[in-house]
């Protein structure tokens, strides 16, 4: 690992990349006016479905990971985690890089991985800290043509989506219709006698995981704050759709997040505020009218989610409020050893926010901060490893969840049909 400008370099070839990186960070302007949204949990006890059922004894390999010796059964995935993950960059683990073919360079990848993979963070993504706490590998992106392995699921995120359809190359019905698209090519493949990555138990017992939104949001705080709270119900609208088609074909277990604090982005910071109001910031320095924007997406969907709860009593629906957990890391970034919550450690202009849209991260003239330095943000969108380690761990808690269970215990638990 070389120095603190490392990957800076790579002429035309990063700039060029650097372009189109900025494509998949959506840019927005300062919405006029804001209301304020309370952030409203819904607890649903009637709703729980079968997690009221106490989990039965793990099975002899589940957790197994897929580098040891398959075990001698007609299908290695029966007992083992599955995953089935749609999102944004915030979940996507290489494939908006695979997908149009970009070089991802360093320092992108240079905290963990030591390599660039795809993932838009220096390290593991809160995805990536979910396998790992259960014992499975780091997901492949549905569309890498080489060294996928999906027998412990498959990654349709794709950086830059929206869940409004058309809204970007992959939003969220375009995973949907992949996920439909691999479900029935793995259905044909059973009529057929082969052995797909998932039988027929791994579809079913899956975790069906979906982080998506922040781009929509994103995508019309230009608008006056009003126009902006009006689009907000379509997109929790597309989420919800997607949970009942996904259920319809036989998914029962739904770990959905919430959208994070946007208001606290280092990139949304950055443009240009009217002087005259200086009411637009809360009593951490976050933007009022972003946040509040998140905290109303995130109680429609938290609304969804109970609703659909209370209809497909046979299922699981978990609603994880990532906004908490994201504002509790700025709020109390000293208790984790953050320094300067609102700035992105790689960047460009230095304090406040070192973000400039035009000399984002992996431009020739970024500016890194030190290998080691605890930031929040990575590169004034997207969390650092750091961050995301301890997003992870909140979200792993199962305090943050409604209801309130662990995903652990989510892979688990049982369902009704089962045996
Ligand atoms: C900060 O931490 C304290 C103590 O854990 C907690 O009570 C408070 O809610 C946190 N602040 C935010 C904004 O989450
Ligand atoms: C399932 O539960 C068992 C204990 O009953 C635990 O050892 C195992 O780690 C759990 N599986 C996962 C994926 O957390």
């Amino acid at each position: 690992m070389t120095g603190v400008v490392a990957g800076a370099g790579g002429g035309n070839k990063a700039a060029g990349a650097t372009l189109r990186l900025h494509h998949y960070l959506v840019m927005a302007g300062v919405a006029a006016a804001f209301v304020l949204a309370c952030l409203r949990y819904a607890p649903d006890p009637a709703g729980y479905g079968f997690l009221a059922v106490a989990p039965r004894p793990v099975e002899a390999d589940a957790g197994a990971r897929r580098d040891t010796t398959p075990p001698p059964r007609p299908s290695s995935s029966s007992s083992s985690v599955v995953i089935f993950n749609f999102g944004d960059s915030n979940s996507d683990t290489g494939g908006m890089a695979a997908v149009n073919g970009m070089n991802i360079n360093l320092p992108e990848g240079r905290t963990f991985f030591r390599r660039p993979t795809g993932r838009l963070s220096d390290g593991r993504l809160v995805i990536d800290f979910i396998c790992e706490s259960l014992h499975t590998p780091f997901l492949s992106p549905y569309l890498k043509a080489l060294g996928a392995d999906f027998s412990n699921g498959v990654n349709f995120a794709i950086g830059g989506s929206t869940a409004t359809p058309g809204g970007s190359p992959f939003s969220l019905d375009v995973q949907l219709h992949q996920w439909l698209y691999f479900r029935a090519r793995s259905m044909e493949m059973i009529n057929l006698g082969q052995r797909p990555p998932i039988d027929r138990e791994g579809f079913r017992k899956a975790i069906y995981t979906i982080d998506i939104g922040q781009n929509d949001v994103s995508a019309y705080m230009h608008l006056p704050y009003d126009q902006v709270l009006a689009k907000i119900p379509g997109f929790v609208a597309q989420i919800k759709y997607t949970i009942e088609t996904l259920y319809s074909h036989g998914a029962r277990k739904f770990w959905i997040h919430g959208t994070g604090a946007l208001g606290c982005l280092p990139q949304k910071l950055a443009i240009p505020r009217d002087a005259d109001d200086g009411d637009q910031l809360d009593a951490h320095g976050c933007l009022k009218t972003y946040n509040n924007a998140a905290k109303r997406f995130n109680a429609l969907l938290g609304d969804a989610c109970a609703q659909l709860r209370r209809r497909m009593v046979d299922a699981a629906l978990v609603f994880v409020d990532m906004y908490a957990v994201k504002y509790d890391l700025v709020a109390n970034h000293t208790t984790h050893g953050i320094e300067k919550p609102l700035m992105a450690c790689c960047g460009y202009g230095g304090p406040p926010y070192n973000y400039n849209h035009f000399k984002a991260c992996m431009s020739a003239e970024m500016q890194l901060c030190d290998v080691g330095t605890r930031f929040i943000s990575w590169d004034g969108v997207h969390f650092t490893e750091a961050a995301n380690a301890i997003v992870a761990a909140k979200v792993l808690t199962g305090d943050y969840s409604t209801p309130r269970v662990t995903i652990a215990k989510l892979v688990n638990s049982t369902l009704p049909n089962d045996d």
